[in-house]
Order: structure tokens, then sequence, then C-alpha cells
């Protein structure tokens, strides 16, 4: 490791690092200088990505507990604090999905993914904030969003809620934090991991992947999805000093694509005098309103090459 490393002396919580996003985003932080705290629920996963960063000469710690309670977001910064001595980073990354349609979704579905996502990214950063605030140390908040949360998508009524969320607290957090110099901002990925394996339209990409091929330039560039590793770069940087001016933001990222997102704006404003009553509205509405949003993520069609027959099953 270079004595020039942007993130050299600085302490990284990466909740969810087992594998996946989280695992590629702890090497990442690691390789640019960072001790790290890796999270999982799973022991065997956690250890494995401390021996992983270890193993490249890296400094890395497991801790091994369930984010959602503020007890783990507690142990989450004491370990970073007492193994590595302070806390500039932290990137709430452990999600799980529970998908299914509005109908069939029990209160569990809906409980548990709330939890780890929602709750977890809130019982995480108010935990690590209040420790930055106090110490007085600009650091980092870089939480995960995802393309569902900013636009819907079809059986994934927890999920979309959770990750629409993390990004409305993401915009709360840049206002609170901004004047203690600490940087709040949202990181919508798309990669191939455990979590999109199943998704038939990336089924190509995967395959690809699995066999140690380049992907399809149409994922890559396209469809702006690719690897974890083509995610992590975003986080070293956001982790950064360079990024101390980016606040607030919602960025998406994947394969060679990087996007940053609009927050919600009126795109259509009219005025009414006296106001706007059931007739004014049945009359003047479409007037009024223009153009209504779209809503479900944007798909370009798959090239022909690229399509791979609808598993059987669920
Ligand atoms: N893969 C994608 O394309 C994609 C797209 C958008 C958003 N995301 C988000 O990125 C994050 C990582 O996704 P991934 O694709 O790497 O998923 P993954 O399932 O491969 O990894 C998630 C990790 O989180 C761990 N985890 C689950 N519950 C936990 C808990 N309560 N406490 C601690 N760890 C827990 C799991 O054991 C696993 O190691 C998630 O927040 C996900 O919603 C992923």
């Amino acid at each position: 490791m270079s004595s020039h490393a942007p993130l050299d002396g600085k302490v990284a919580i990466v909740t969810g690092s087992g594998r996946g996003l989280g695992l590629a985003y702890a090497q990442e932080l690691a390789r640019q200088g960072a001790a790290v705290v890796v999270n999982d629920v799973d022991e065997a996963t956690a250890a494995e990505a401390v021996a992983s960063i270890e193993g490249e000469g890296g400094r890395a710690v497991a801790v091994v507990a369930p984010v959602g309670s503020t007890e783990t977001a507690k142990k989450l910064v004491q370990t970073a604090v007492d193994t590595f001595g302070r806390l500039d980073i932290l990137v709430t990354n452990a999600g799980v999905l529970r998908d299914t349609v509005l109908w069939k979704m029990t209160d569990d579905d809906f409980d548990t993914v709330i939890n780890v996502h929602l709750r977890g990214t809130f019982t995480c950063v108010r935990e690590a904030a209040t420790y930055m605030r106090e110490n007085q140390i600009p650091g980092r908040i870089i939480c995960i969003g995802s393309p569902t949360g900013q636009r819907g998508n079809f059986g994934q009524t927890n999920y979309a809620a959770a990750k629409a969320g993390i990004v409305g607290m993401v915009r709360t957090w840049a206002l609170e934090l901004k004047k203690a110099g600490i940087t709040a901002n949202a990181v919508i990925p798309v990669a191939a991991t455990a979590m999109t394996a199943t998704v038939p339209y990336f089924a190509a990409a995967v395959e690809a992947e699995a066999a140690g091929e380049p992907m399809p330039a149409f994922f890559r560039h396209d469809l702006g999805f690719g690897t974890s590793d083509d995610v992590a770069g975003l986080i070293s940087y956001l982790a950064s000093d360079a990024a101390a001016g980016v606040t607030g933001q919602a960025i998406g990222i994947g394969g060679d694509r990087l996007q940053v997102w609009s927050h919600p704006e009126a795109v259509a404003t009219a005025y009414h005098d006296g106001g706007w009553s059931y007739d004014d509205l049945a009359s003047g509405f479409a007037d009024a309103a223009g153009d209504l949003q779209s809503v479900g993520e944007k798909f370009p069609p798959l090239p022909e090459e690229l399509q791979r027959p609808a598993p059987t099953g669920r």
C-alpha cells in the first residue's frame, strides 16, 4: 500500500460486507488505505472478507451482528473506535429481499425489509453521525439506494419503500450535517450479485461473469450493469477528501455508466384563484398537469443474441 493512498489513516464501516457489493466496497476502501470494520450476519463470509483484506496487506475486523437494531449500530461504531481509534466513513449496504406482489406481501415480508434497509440505515447513521459530530470528524455517510426506490418496481413494495426512504433520509442528513462538514450521499448501484442473479433479463451477463468472460457491452454500457468492482470506485471517491463538496446526491453507477439522479421537483404548476374545486379539476386538470410522470425502470429491449429462455419455477 502506497503512503499516498487517498484513504490513509481513515477508518470505515461497511454493513453487509461478507459478500457481493459490500465485500467489493470493503476491499476497495482497504486498498485505498482505510482500515475496515466488516459486518455480516453470516460468520463464515465475514471471516473470509477480513482474511481477503488482510491478505492484500490491509487492516480489517469483523462484527457478526444483524443490522437494524441500535445495539448493532453501537457495536459497529464502538468496534471501529476500539480497534482502529476512530471512524470516518460509514457505508450502509446490508440488505435482504422479500419480493412479492402487494396482495401477497405479508406483514413479516414488509417488516423484515424495512428493518434491515431503512431502520438499519437510520440506526447506523445516527450512531456514526453522533460520533463524528462529537469528535469533529468531517465524516462520510454513504447509503445504498436502488433503481426500485427511484422508479418503483413490480413485486417490490417493501423494498421500494425502504430504498426511497433511504434517499429521503440522505437529503435530510445532507442538510443537518452540513455545518459539521459531514457529507451524506446515496449510491444507486446495479451489479451482478446473488441479488440480481435470478433476474432473467440479466441472465446473459451473469452467465458471462460466471464464466470469467467480459460482460457484453450492451449490459456494461446501455444498461449500466457490470460487476461489484465497477461500483466500488465511486464508494472510495465519495469517502475521500476529494469529494468534500459532494453531498445530498443520489448517484447511479454500474458497468461503464455513472448517473446523477434528479431529486423530485414540481414539473407542472398552475394556479386557480380561490383554490381548486372538484369542478375546476374535472375541467382543468389535464391542461394544468401536462404530461403525466412515468413509473418503473426503463429497460431497453434485449438484443436477440442476449435473450435467454425464461426460467421455470417461480
Ligand atoms: N445487486 C444489485 O444490482 C443492487 C441494485 C440496487 C441496490 N442494491 C443494494 O446493494 C446492497 C448489497 O446488495 P448485493 O446485491 O450485494 O446483495 P447480497 O445479497 O449479495 O449481499 C447482501 C449482504 O448483506 C448481508 N445481510 C443481510 N441482512 C443483514 C443484516 N441484517 N445485517 C448485516 N448483514 C446483512 C447478507 O448476508 C449479504 O452478505 C443492498 O442494499 C441492495 O439492496 C443492489
